[in-house]
C-alpha cells in the first residue's frame, strides 16, 4: 500500500487489516492510551471543495499519532491559481510525508500521486471517496459484526459516494443494490466491474433495491461542484428518499447510513435520520479511527523504507 487513490487498488486482506488497525486505533483513544505512530511526522491537507469532517478528522487524526497537518486550502495556494499539480507534487514532496487531497477530477490524484514521492490520500473526488467508505465499513461491522451475507442498498445518485460503496462492500463480500434515476447511474467502469462479480443490481425501483436490506446508505441529490444543477435534480430524484415506507421492505434490524451533510426531507427523512442517529454518528466518529489507520499504514511503511 502505497497510495490511497481508490478502494479498486486495495485488496480484501488490505482493505481489513486497515479496519483492524482502526478497531485498535479507536480501543487505544477511548481508553487513553498513547498511539505516536507518526510522531514527527506532517501531512498536508489540499482542499479544493469544501468539508467539515474529512478537515477536522485528519487533522485531530495526526496529532492523536504524534504528527502534525497543513490545511492547503486552493484559495490561497498557487495550486489553485494554475501552478501545475505535477510541479506541486514535486516541491510538497520535499517538505511532508504525506498528502490528502479533496478536488474534482480522480486525475489530478493520480497525478499528484504519479509526480510525487510520499504517500497520497484521496479525501474526495468526483469519482471516489475511499476514506469515507472504510469508515462506513467499520461501522457496519462495529453493528452487524460481519459483512458475509450482509447487503447494502443505496437510494439516490450515482455519485462519488455510491462507486466507492459498490466497490468497498463487494470487495469485503457484501451483495449491493443501487436505485438511482435514469441518467444517473455509477460510473460505467464501475457498474462493469460490479456486474461481473454476480454481487450488484442496479434499478430504478428503489422498493426492489431495498428489499431485505441491512443497511440502507443514501447521499445528497446534488454534490459539491453540482450547485448548478441542485434545482432540476431535486425534480429528477424526487422519490429517491430513505423513509419509513422504505424501511417496511428492508429487514426489521436494517440499519441506516449517510455520510453526511444531509439534506433532511430530500435523500432521507428528519423521521428515518433521527431514528438511526446513532449509526450516522458513530459512522462519522469513525472517519477518525479509519483514517489514522491509513496515515499508520501509509506513512508509518514509507518511513520504514526510507530509513533502510
Ligand atoms: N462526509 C464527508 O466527507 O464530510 P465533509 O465534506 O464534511 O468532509
Ligand atoms: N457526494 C457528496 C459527498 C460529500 C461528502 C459530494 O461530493 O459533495
Amino acid at each position: 500500500m502505497k497510495h490511497l487513490l481508490k478502494l479498486g487498488d486495495y485488496s480484501e486482506k488490505e482493505i481489513l487489516s486497515i479496519l483492524n488497525l482502526a478497531d485498535q486505533l479507536k480501543y487505544e483513544k477511548k481508553h487513553n492510551i498513547e498511539h505516536h505512530y507518526l510522531k514527527g511526522k506532517t501531512l498536508g491537507m489540499i482542499f479544493a471543495k469544501s468539508s467539515t469532517r474529512t478537515r477536522v478528522s485528519f487533522e485531530v487524526g495526526m496529532y492523536d499519532l504524534g504528527g502534525s497537518a497543513l490545511f492547503l486550502s486552493n484559495a490561497n495556494t498557487q495550486l489553485g491559481r494554475g501552478e501545475p499539480v505535477e510541479d506541486t507534487a514535486r516541491v510538497l514532496s520535499r517538505y511532508l510525508d504525506g498528502i490528502m487531497i479533496r478536488t474534482f477530477d480522480q486525475e489530478e490524484v493520480e497525478t499528484l500521486a504519479n509526480y510525487g514521492s510520499i504517500p497520497i490520500i484521496n479525501g474526495l473526488t468526483d469519482y471516489a471517496h475511499p476514506c469515507q467508505v472504510l469508515a462506513d465499513l467499520m461501522t457496519i461491522r462495529e453493528f452487524k459484526n460481519t459483512f458475509k451475507g450482509m447487503k447494502l442498498t443505496f437510494i439516490g445518485d450515482g455519485n462519488n459516494m455510491c462507486n466507492s460503496l459498490i466497490v468497498g462492500c463487494i470487495k469485503v463480500g457484501m451483495d449491493v443494490a443501487v436505485a438511482c434515476p435514469k441518467g444517473y447511474e455509477p460510473d460505467a467502469d464501475i457498474v462493469a466491474w460490479a456486474k461481473e462479480t454476480g454481487k450488484f443490481t442496479l434499478t430504478t425501483d428503489i422498493y426492489e433495491a431495498a428489499k431485505d436490506a441491512d443497511v440502507l446508505y443514501t447521499d445528497v441529490w446534488a454534490s459539491m461542484g453540482e450547485e448548478a444543477e441542485a434545482e432540476e435534480r431535486k425534480k429528477v430524484f424526487a422519490g429517491y428518499q430513505i423513509n419509513s415506507s422504505l424501511m417496511a421492505v428492508a429487514k426489521p434490524d436494517a440499519m441506516v447510513l449517510h455520510c453526511l451533510p444531509a439534506h433532511r426531507e430530500e435523500e432521507i427523512t428528519a423521521e428515518v435520520f433521527e431514528a438511526h442517529s446513532e449509526e450516522i454518528f458513530e459512522e462519522a466518529e469513525n472517519r477518525l479511527h479509519a483514517q489514522k489507520a491509513v496515515l499508520v499504514k501509509l506513512m508509518k511503511e514509507q518511513y520504514q523504507e526510507n530509513s533502510k
